[in-house]
């Protein structure tokens, strides 16, 4: 391996990982995750299975990211977050290594675009851009300045379109192996670069 070849990889995520991920998540955004507008988005649902992936280096698990079902104006499309790396092992690429992996897969699927809460700065980096002011309507209270959109299907620019930001229904035919907010995963966190 050469200078140039980082020692992690990025592979997606499975239900072993859950406790890893868990634990990651808990110390990156701590106990006000829960109270965050995106969690009630992710309460109850499961990530799109496929979606969501772990970078890991000689067995550590170093970062994870996941993504979930949305509903857009009435559309299914997806919200990334939450996006965590270990506190020790950030500024080697990883989160952008880890979205990058969830946006091309995303990119094989239906959804038009990918929604998150989020500092634009980082976010931009992947090809998050801030979505005009009342474009779309997360439940509960969200600072305007940080809802990104990115599409994944040109001609179908997510910022195109209106509407209110709501659960799906629950578990259903994208669900993943973790329940975050449920038994295992748990999201949300402080307002810094990620997914509120
Ligand atoms: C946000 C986080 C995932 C970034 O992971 P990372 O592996 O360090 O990110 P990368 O190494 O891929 O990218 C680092 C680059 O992003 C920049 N960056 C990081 N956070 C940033 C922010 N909030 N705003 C602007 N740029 C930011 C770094 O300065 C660095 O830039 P450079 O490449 O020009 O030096 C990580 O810091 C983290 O886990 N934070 C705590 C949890 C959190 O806030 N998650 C956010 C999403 S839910």
């Amino acid at each position: 391996m050469n200078a140039l070849t980082p020692a992690w990889q990025i592979r997606v995520e499975s239900p072993d990982d859950d406790a890893r991920i868990e634990a990651l998540n808990a110390e990156s955004f701590g106990p006000g995750r829960f109270a965050k507008s995106a969690y009630r988005l992710r309460e109850g649902v499961r990530p799109v299975a496929g979606l969501s992936f772990v970078a890991v280096e000689n067995g550590i698990l170093r970062g994870s990211v996941r993504f979930w079902p949305i509903r857009v104006g009435g559309h299914e499309e997806l919200l990334l977050g939450p996006l965590a790396v270990e506190s020790n092992q950030r500024g080697r690429g990883i989160g952008i290594g880890l979205m990058q992996a969830g946006i091309a897969a995303a990119q094989k699927g239906p959804w038009r675009g990918i929604l998150l809460v989020g500092d634009e700065p980082y976010y931009a980096k992947v090809g998050f851009a801030r979505l005009p002011p009342g474009r779309v309507k997360f439940p509960g209270p969200v600072d305007q300045d940080r809802i990104l959109g990115l599409s994944l299907k040109a001609g179908e620019l997510l910022t195109a379109r209106a509407g209110e930001v709501s659960r799906t229904g629950g578990p259903g035919p994208h669900s993943g192996p973790v329940a975050e907010g449920g038994r295992v995963a748990q999201p949300v966190g402080r307002s810094a670069p990620g997914t509120d």
